[in-house]
């Protein structure tokens, strides 16, 4: 029985995976030398990718960042003619450009097959029926995890997100052995299988969880685990790298490990951008070698983790990261949507009846997290009565859903009554508790 999907590559000697890592990075070099911003960046710099002669030249290429995908939206990193991309992701939101990631053919086959690696390292075969219980539509993990499985020969089903019943019928109906859902959730599932009287060992054949698209601790992990009786494997991936498939847990469940030969993954101290030591925390960078539409160079992914020191037991030569602790911005995430601050704010600044300040309050209500924003009312508008509001309080919360796809609580407060901080305003105040900790 075979225990790689792909044994060459993925066991390959470190030796053997620098150089294979040399000739992509300059493949990708001279692809994205041909987009309007690499092309531009590039010739400022004066680099060509003859310059880049071993891995330890990649640092005279300059890093990229979010900001630079939105200020050269839509096309400007595109590095491929228009007619030969198949396919875009890209994040929700209208308020500012959304950033936005273009795959062609190659590109998505590509993905695929890291994903259907990665779910092979986790314990996954051709023959399981996987359940992707994840937003489809934009969001990477539906059609990514969909395509990933399917290129591994499990039986897939596009489940989506929400409907916990249906969910657990779908489990029961065709025998779901794989499932993969964002940590968070998988408590409130729980709460539906005893609702339903539904005995997991007795009646599913579940037999793995993968998890992601959330930081959730190890102390998460296990109780999830200890919930449903089956190990959890931790799935790590962003957009901008494709979405899941980047980095994954092999049974070994001792870290994750990063596909070096798709991308170039490095650590960085967030305020020097100069690697750190072995075994630091940084902010993790990331340069993609396997991508033609839209190669992206030295990403800065904010996502704060470090590398494992030492060799896996699985004998899968590609460096381990380790679960991701923070980020280096304030974005959170909220039932697996991100959401950045300047988002609610933007729309909440759009409305004349509100003052300057509000709070965004992240619990956890009943086992579930939700978002609950409380808005100071404009003392310009205030009338000394809260019911002649309701209809102001729905508009903000329609179009705070609309923006960030999670539907907050708003609740409309009286102008002065939230409290006020000194020095920088504090926006997100974080309550939600982790099962497990
Ligand atoms: N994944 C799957 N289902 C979820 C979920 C999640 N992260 N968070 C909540 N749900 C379920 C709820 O349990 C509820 O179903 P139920 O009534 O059977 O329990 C249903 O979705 C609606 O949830 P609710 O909290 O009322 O709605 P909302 O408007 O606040 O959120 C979601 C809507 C859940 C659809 C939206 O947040 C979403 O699409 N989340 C998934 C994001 C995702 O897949 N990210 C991965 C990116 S790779
Ligand atoms: P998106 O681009 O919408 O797929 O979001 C990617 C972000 O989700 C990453 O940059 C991380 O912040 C977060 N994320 C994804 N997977 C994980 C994971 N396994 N653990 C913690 N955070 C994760
Ligand atoms: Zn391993």
């Amino acid at each position: 029985m075979p225990i790689y999907w792909q044994q060459e590559l993925e066991t390959m000697p470190r030796s053997g995976l620098a150089t294979f890592q040399l000739e992509r990075l300059r493949e990708t070099l001279r692809r994205a030398a041909g987009s309007p911003f690499y092309g531009a960046v590039l010739a400022r710099r004066g680099i060509s990718p003859e310059d880049i002669r071993s891995l330890s030249d990649l640092d005279k290429l300059p890093m990229t960042t979010k900001e630079d995908l939105r200020e050269h939206f839509p096309y400007g990193l595109l590095s491929a003619p228009l007619d030969t991309v198949i396919r875009l992701h890209c994040s929700s939101g209208t308020t500012g450009n959304p950033t936005v990631i273009f795959h062609n053919r190659h590109d998505l086959d590509s993905w695929a097959n890291l994903v259907a690696r990665s779910l092979f390292a986790a314990g996954a075969r051709p023959g399981d029926v996987f359940q992707n219980i994840c937003g489809y539509g934009l969001f990477t993990g539906g059609l990514g995890f969909q395509y990933g499985a399917e290129r591994l020969g499990a039986l897939t089903i596009p489940a989506g997100a929400g409907n916990s019943r249906r969910q657990i019928q779908l489990m029961t109906n065709f025998g779901t052995t794989v499932i993969h859902a964002i940590p968070s959730y998988l408590a409130r599932l729980h709460e539906t299988f005893r609702e339903l009287k539904v005995d997991i060992s007795r009646d599913t054949r579940l037999r793995i969880l993968v998890i992601g698209a959330e930081p959730h601790t190890e102390g998460q992990r296990r109780r999830i685990q200890d919930l449903y009786g089956v190990k959890a494997f931790n799935s790590y991936g962003l957009s901008e790298m494709n979405g899941p498939g980047v980095a994954f847990e092999c049974e070994c469940q001792n870290g994750l490990h990063l596909w070096e030969d798709a991308y170039i993954a490095e650590i960085v101290d967030p305020e020097t951008l100069q690697p750190v030591p072995e075994g630091v925390v940084g902010e993790l960078v990331m340069t993609t070698l396997d991508r033609q539409a839209m190669p992206i160079i030295r990403y800065r992914t904010r996502d704060l983790t470090r590398f494992v020191p030492g060799d896996c037991p699985c004998g899968r030569s590609h460096r381990r990261i380790d679960r991701i602790t923070g980020r280096t911005d304030d974005m959170f995430i909220i039932k697996g949507c991100n959401v950045f601050p300047m988002q609610v704010e933007k729309i909440l600044m759009g409305f004349p009846e509100i003052g300057n300040d509000y709070l965004i309050v992240l619990e956890t209500v009943k086992g579930v997290d939700e978002m609950l924003i409380k808005v100071e009312i404009s003392p310009h508008f205030f009338t000394g009565e809260m019911e002649p509001l309701e209809n102001l309080r729905r508009r903000i919360q329609e179009e705070i859903r609309d923006e960030v796809l999670v539907t907050p609580e708003v609740r409309l407060v009286e102008p002065g009554a939230l409290p006020k901080s000194e020095g920088k305003a504090v926006r997100v105040q974080d309550l939600r508790h982790r099962q497990g900790e």
